[in-house]
């Protein structure tokens, strides 16, 4: 049965790649692709959200523990999008937002009024491998859910994440990855990688990102490899977990 829905999953996005990817031939994707995402996203993400409900949770619980001793827990949060993990954030938590596309804003704004149990400081548009905006160990925790799949290069993003943590400080993950190469999830991953690429602005499917984080000077690194139950199979693999600078 899921074989089924699979095929039709990836026919539909077979059908909605097709012209994404003649307006690329032509160099006019990109910029559309930018202001295109947010209202997309915002929409198709509900369900991918409902789902990770519960894992985030849990991985979120553990936030508090690393607030400084001197004042709130300072979060900056990579690739925000529309701000869909405020409301796990602790009260009083000092939250920087940050993401490389400018037009998540409107989504980004509304979701800072609902979630008025935090102090927001000015948003950042910049790239997760280039936070110069942002001091050395200046936060207690950085947050990155479903970013590292797009980032161009996850070494970087995490050289910053280094930077900028305190000693002591976290970074939060929960990142859909690659599938085990020994299954059809894998097969259709690496069939379907240029087309959702396109459609999802620069995702990849198949990105080995637990290798980077493990390769990264955490002193401790907590990960865990977790299959979810989402509707897409293609996103079931996903890493989740904590390293601590
Ligand atoms: C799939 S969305 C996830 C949004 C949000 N983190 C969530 O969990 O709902 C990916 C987000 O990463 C952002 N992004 C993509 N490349 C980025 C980069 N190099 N640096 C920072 N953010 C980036 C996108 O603009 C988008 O907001």
């Amino acid at each position: 049965m899921w074989f089924f829905s699979d095929v039709a999953t990836h026919l539909s996005l077979w059908l909605l790649a097709l012209p994404a990817h003649l307006l690329d031939f032509l160099g006019l994707w990109e910029p559309l692709a930018m202001r295109l995402f947010p209202h997309f996203y915002a929409k198709v993400s509900i369900d991918y959200h409902a789902v990770m409900h519960s894992y985030k949770k849990k991985l979120f619980s553990r936030l508090s523990d690393f607030a400084g001793p001197s004042g709130p827990l300072k979060v900056l949060e990579l690739g925000c999008g529309t701000g869909s993990n405020f409301p796990f954030y602790p009260r009083g938590a000092k939250v920087t937002c940050t993401d490389a596309n400018p037009h998540f804003q409107e989504y980004l704004r509304k979701s800072q009024a609902e979630n008025d149990h935090l102090h927001f400081e000015p948003n950042l548009v910049a790239p997760a491998e280039n936070l110069s905006e942002v001091g050395d160990a200046s936060v207690d925790v950085v947050v990155s859910t479903a970013v590292l799949c797009s980032v161009n290069s996850v070494q970087k993003a995490l050289k910053e994440v280094l930077r900028i943590l305190k000693p002591g400080g976290a970074f939060f993950f929960l990142e859909h990855v690659c599938a085990d190469p020994l299954t059809w999830t894998y097969i259709f991953q690496k069939i379907y990688d240029p087309s959702w690429k396109c459609v999802f602005a620069g995702c990849n499917l198949c990105r080995e990102t637990w290798k980077d984080l493990e390769k990264a000077p955490f002193s401790e690194m907590k990960l865990q490899h977790i299959m979810t139950p989402f509707l897409w199979r293609l996103m079931g693999p996903h890493i989740i977990g904590y390293g601590i600078k």
